[in-house]
């Protein structure tokens, strides 16, 4: 669906121009220009792409790999599942681009449980792609080869986290590694390995195509380009939009046709829930980090009730392997259920402010870090209407 302005993803693309142009290049030459365009991962930490095959490029080790995360398990997001619908190819030249910068021959795609109806839609582009000498042996006659396999996972929303996506890879049990060391220097089989976002690798080729002042030409001075949003909730027309980087949530409310919105949860479950007040803010890095959904709620919506969904799916997806997220999300769980019957009082709230606080910074991967974030920025930023509940006359934790 059409965005604000400049499309990327959604304008067409030559299948192989990509390629034929970088082979003429050296691999660091590739990595300067994926550098330059300051392209970052829209997986959600918004890391920077250069700097990450960079990394991968210099890290000592005759295998690397490069794996595409189409694990998507973020609630509210479906870009992922329309780029391995309709543009395929895209990422698949954008792995090989990815191997052909890094010195990577072999590249795996992890591909979300639920979305295993779309394996044959891939090994499809895969086997066209290595008919036009463009994945496999000797790519464009050239002394390059690519392999792409699929891998598929088994419904757990951690092992979208890069590490615990290589521990499900390798057979064990998805939970997240300690970092460092990074997966760019100890990845896939403690190889160097590059995980990069499905949309992250699909804009890759238009770089190298266009070059990297193209891509900088649009966004902010934080974030180039455009970025992919699955818009659902209450507005009149829901779906995946491509919109540039900057874009005020004012802006998307509009386009999508929202009334009477009360809350815009941006960024999935880890995202922040932000009120009216902020509808100005733009979608940005450096402003409200974009992730890849934006959640629209009118003002018919109950935010405890909205908050408390929410807190029931990480207590159902932490891992449990350390404790600020495993007892953490349960008793953030706990406490939602004592505002829901009016027995919170302001003391605890503040108490379980505190712990949330605590597992942003002590939790051993993002889920953690990211799962108070919801919770912090529902009870702040509507705290008028969750405390003007009726409340019992003696509260618990008083
Ligand atoms: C709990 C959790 C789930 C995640 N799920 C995904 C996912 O489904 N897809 C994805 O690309 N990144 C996901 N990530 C981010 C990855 O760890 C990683 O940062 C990303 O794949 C890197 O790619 P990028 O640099 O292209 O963004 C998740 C992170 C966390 C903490
Ligand atoms: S933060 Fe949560 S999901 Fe991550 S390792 Fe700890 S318990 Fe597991």
């Amino acid at each position: 669906m059409l965005g604000k302005k400049k499309q990327i993803l959604f304008s067409p693309l030559e299948q192989g121009k990509a390629l034929k142009k970088a082979v003429s290049f050296v691999p660091k030459e590739i990595i300067e220009q994926i550098k330059n365009s300051k392209l970052r991962g829209c997986g959600g930490a918004g890391f920077p792409t250069g700097l990450k095959w960079e990394l991968a490029y210099n890290a000592p080790g005759k295998q690397k790999y490069i794996i595409c995360n189409a694990d998507e398990g973020e609630p509210g997001t479906f870009k992922d599942r329309l780029l391995i619908t309709d543009h395929a190819k895209k990422i698949l030249e954008g792995m090989c681009l990815s191997g052909y910068a890094v010195g990577a021959t072999e590249g795996i795609i992890y591909l979300r449980a639920e979305y295993r109806y779309l394996r044959p839609n891939l090994i499809k582009a895969i086997d066209e792609m290595t008919a036009d000498s463009l994945l496999g042996k000797n790519i464009l006659g050239k002394n390059f080869s690519f392999n792409v396999n699929i891998h598929l996972g088994a419904g757990a929303y951690v092992c979208g986290e890069e590490t615990a996506l290589l521990e499900s890879l390798e057979g064990k049990r998805g939970e997240a590694r300690n970092k460092p060391p990074f997966p760019t220097e100890k990845g896939y089989l403690k190889c160097p390995t590059v995980v990069n976002n499905v949309e992250t690798l699909c804009y890759v080729p238009y770089i190298v195509i266009n070059g990297p002042d193209w891509f900088k030409e649009f966004g902010t001075i934080e974030s180039k380009g455009s970025k992919l949003f699955s818009i659902s909730g209450d507005v009149k027309k829901p779906g995946v939009y491509e919109l540039e980087m900057g874009t005020s949530v004012k802006e998307v409310l509009d386009l999508v046709q929202a009334e009477n919105t009360k809350a815009v949860q941006v960024g999935g479950a880890s995202g922040v829930c932000i009120a009216e007040k902020d509808f100005d803010k733009p979608l940005a890095f450096e402003s409200l980090p974009p992730g890849g959904s934006i959640i629209v709620f009118n003002k018919s919506r109950d935010m405890l009730h909205i908050l408390k969904n929410f807190m029931e799916f990480f207590v159902e997806e932490s891992c449990g392997q350390c404790t600020p997220c495993r007892d953490g999300t349960f008793r953030l769980l706990e406490g939602v259920k004592l505002m829901e019957q009016g027995r919170c009082s302001i003391h605890y709230l503040k108490v379980l402010r505190d712990l949330a606080q605590t597992m942003q910074i002590a939790s051993k991967c993002g889920l953690g870090q990211l799962a108070p974030n919801s919770f912090l920025s529902i009870v702040d930023n509507f705290k008028g209407e969750i405390l003007a509940r009726d409340r019992a006359p003696e509260s618990v934790h008083a």
